[in-house]
């Protein structure tokens, strides 16, 4: 005869009861993350580290509960809802049942998200079709349609069994790589999702002195003093007005970085004075020009040598990625190895590790 089920009230006294998290009951729902084509591992770590996402199959997955933990992902451009359809064509949603499906799902989103305009990105967009479809759901979704900036952005493509179309829509009005603290923008600033992906790379300890030569708009600094603490954090750039950026974006990040007005390669600091040296150098177009680099980057590989500590580390991201090989291969100091390279706003630069020999 089996065994009737305890129940809780006849368990032992004293031992805990195992807490479940509620959220485990509640409906999971298909979500992908968007990212810069390069930092798909990074990506897939830090979901990793998202609980409760699950069946998790590249950067698609499922997650229960409310969509705010997603948006606190800092590798990512973009997180999407998605849910899949059994049509033929994207005409096919305009049938009265998948509208209503489609009206009900686009809702849900939109109640997290807060969007107050829809457009399509998928490719075809300005098709008959597509036009119907955002008349139809101008009008179901109360919410108007705006082809160049609408905040809700929704995305077609056939399902990756051939079975249908997916509909993905961006849980969020802006990407998340168009971090809030960015009130200052300058020609040559990082996209925040490779800031974040770099620092993870380089490694993040509590006890690194970290330098920033050559912070732009401060994205590398800001991005790791919002990761965790650290023994320093400094950051210095030629260039008055960046400098002045850098400091509007810290303070809208409500931190506390110190950036001055510098040439890295003349600080005046002892040597020795840092543990983890990031740089985003410049990539000899919007900053700079090639002429100019055949000088710096050596130059600064020598200097860099002399800041950083005896088990330090430099990270370097750059674009001119032959210039940079050709010297790293002309010196002894340092040896490196490729983090990764990223393809991001028509450029495709590489992060490189370097510790001293
Ligand atoms: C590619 S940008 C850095 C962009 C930055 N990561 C951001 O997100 O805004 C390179 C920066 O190097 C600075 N720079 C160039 N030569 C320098 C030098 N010798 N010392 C300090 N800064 C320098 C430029 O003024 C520019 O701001």
């Amino acid at each position: 005869m089996p065994r009737p089920a305890r129940s809780d009230r006849n368990a032992p006294k004293g031992r805990p009861r195992p807490k479940v998290d509620h959220r485990t009951r509640q409906p999971a729902r298909e979500y992908e993350l968007d990212v810069l084509a390069g930092l798909e591992d990074v990506a897939a770590t830090e979901l990793s580290g998202v609980p409760l996402a699950r069946d998790v199959r590249g950067l698609r997955f499922w997650f229960p509960g409310s969509p705010d933990r997603l948006t606190r992902m800092r590798s990512v451009v973009a997180v999407y809802r998605i849910q899949s359809w059994d049509v033929p064509r994207p005409r096919g949603l305009l049938g009265n049942q998948q509208l209503s499906e489609l009206t009900g799902y686009l809702r849900e989103v939109i109640e997290v998200g807060g969007h107050r305009s829809f457009r399509f990105g998928a490719a075809g967009k300005d098709s008959p079709v597509m036009q119907r479809l955002a008349e139809e759901l101008q009008g179901t979704l109360d919410l108007p349609h705006d082809p160049e900036a609408g905040e809700l952005l929704i995305r077609l493509r056939p399902s990756e069994d051939g079975q249908g179309w997916d509909v993905l829509a961006r849980i969020t009005p802006r990407p998340l790589s168009a971090r809030p603290w960015r009130v200052c923008n300058m020609a040559g600033g990082l996209n925040a999702t490779i800031a974040y992906a770099a620092h993870k790379l380089a490694g993040q300890r509590d006890n690194d002195r970290i330098f920033n030569p050559m912070s732009g708009s401060g994205t590398l600094l800001i991005e790791r003093d919002l990761m965790g603490p650290s023994a320093a954090l400094v950051g210095v750039d030629v260039n008055p007005e960046a400098v002045r950026c850098a400091q509007e974006n810290i303070r809208a990040a409500k931190r506390q970085i110190e950036v001055a007005q510098r040439d890295a390669l003349h600080t005046g600091l002892p040597a020795r004075s840092f543990d983890l040296i990031m740089a985003d150098l410049p990539w000899g177009d919007a900053i700079s020009s090639h002429g100019a680099n055949e000088t710096l980057y050596p130059a600064f590989l020598t200097e860099m040598h002399r800041l950083t500590s005896q088990r330090g580390r430099l990270c370097v991201i750059t674009h001119e990625i032959r210039l940079f090989e050709r010297v790293l291969q002309n010196q002894q100091k340092w040896h490196a190895h490729e983090l990764f390279q990223v393809a991001s706003g028509g450029h495709h630069p590489k992060a490189y590790l370097l510790g001293k020999r």
